[in-house]
């Protein structure tokens, strides 16, 4: 793989297995058996945890036999939870190798090896194939892609004939100010969001049709600080779990997307299209 050092100027990528100091503290430190419940509160790092699994399993309706790319991993918790509640063989993408590994480990010990496969791997590099998938699934994870003609692209072949893509991420809803895009850039490493028309067009330039869209700002502008107020919350806890440098990476973090979502600039969209 590549390098990928510039994720880690965002702090949730940074000592991403302080999940196993979370796990530890509920008593399921070392080796221990898992369910993917039990690792939901943590491994899930978008917006809107696992309900928004549920919506992209509405829109996918995968099941024993189908086969999903989860194209941006992170720790794995979408692909894992979507494997255990519908059947489907996932593909975990991720491009950072330390969550790919991370990722694997929690994985085998849910038991869950044998549906989901993790790929350490750039989704614009191809590490997808051509027409291996009856969908993708990707949450927070275009934000961090600037070549979106690439990646639609990519994202076009990998789909079989009648596949569908279900996308959580960032649109901009008006201009932003030098600050919001400074502090995307350098904090949420996404140095490039899109108008909505501009998104749209972009989808479709790849060949997608029936291209749907919901605004998720006002959902993810109230799920962002709550995220805030809770870390801030449990900082005491956290620190001794974690340390203090980790934990001041994720205030950072949190309360960074926070202020960009309170700017009134920066939005949430999820869009849905099909390939023919
Ligand atoms: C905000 S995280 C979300 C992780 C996961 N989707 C979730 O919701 O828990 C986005 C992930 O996309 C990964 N990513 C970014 N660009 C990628 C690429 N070109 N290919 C594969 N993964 C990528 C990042 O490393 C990061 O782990």
């Amino acid at each position: 793989m590549g390098d990928t050092t510039d994720f880690k100027s965002m702090g949730l990528y940074r000592n991403v297995d302080r999940i196993m100091a979370d796990l530890e503290a509920m008593g399921k430190g070392g080796d221990e058996e898992l369910n993917v419940d039990d690792l939901t509160s943590f491994d899930q790092y978008h917006y809107e945890g696992t309900e928004a699994v549920d919506d992209a399993i509405g829109y996918l309706a995968p099941g024993p036999g189908s086969t999903i790319l989860d194209l941006g991993s992170g720790l794995g918790g979408p692909a894992r939870y979507l494997a255990d509640r519908t059947g489907a063989s996932v593909t975990a993408l991720e491009i950072q190798q330390d969550l790919n590994a991370t990722a694997a480990d929690l994985t085998r010990r849910c038991g869950l090896a044998e549906l989901v496969n993790h790929v350490n791997g750039d989704m614009l590099a191809g590490a997808a194939g051509v027409d291996a998938y009856d969908g993708i699934v990707s949450m927070l994870c275009v934000l961090h892609i600037p070549d979106r003609a690439t990646l639609f692209a990519r994202c076009a072949d990998a789909l079989r004939p009648g596949g569908r893509m279900f996308i959580d991420d960032y649109v901009a809803l008006g201009p932003l100010t030098d600050a919001e895009t400074a502090d995307l850039a350098d904090k949420v490493y996404c140095p490039y969001v899109p108008d909505l028309d501009t998104y749209i067009s972009d989808v479709s330039a790849a060949g997608f049709t029936d291209i749907e869209t919901v605004d998720k700002t006002a959902d993810w502008k109230a799920f962002v600080a709550d995220r805030l107020a809770a870390f801030r919350n449990a900082r005491p806890n956290l620190e001794q779990r974690y340390g203090s440098a980790t934990v001041d990476g994720l205030d950072d973090f949190y309360s960074t997307v926070a202020n960009l979502f309170t700017g009134g600039h920066l939005g949430g969209l999820r869009l849905t299209a099909r390939i023919n």
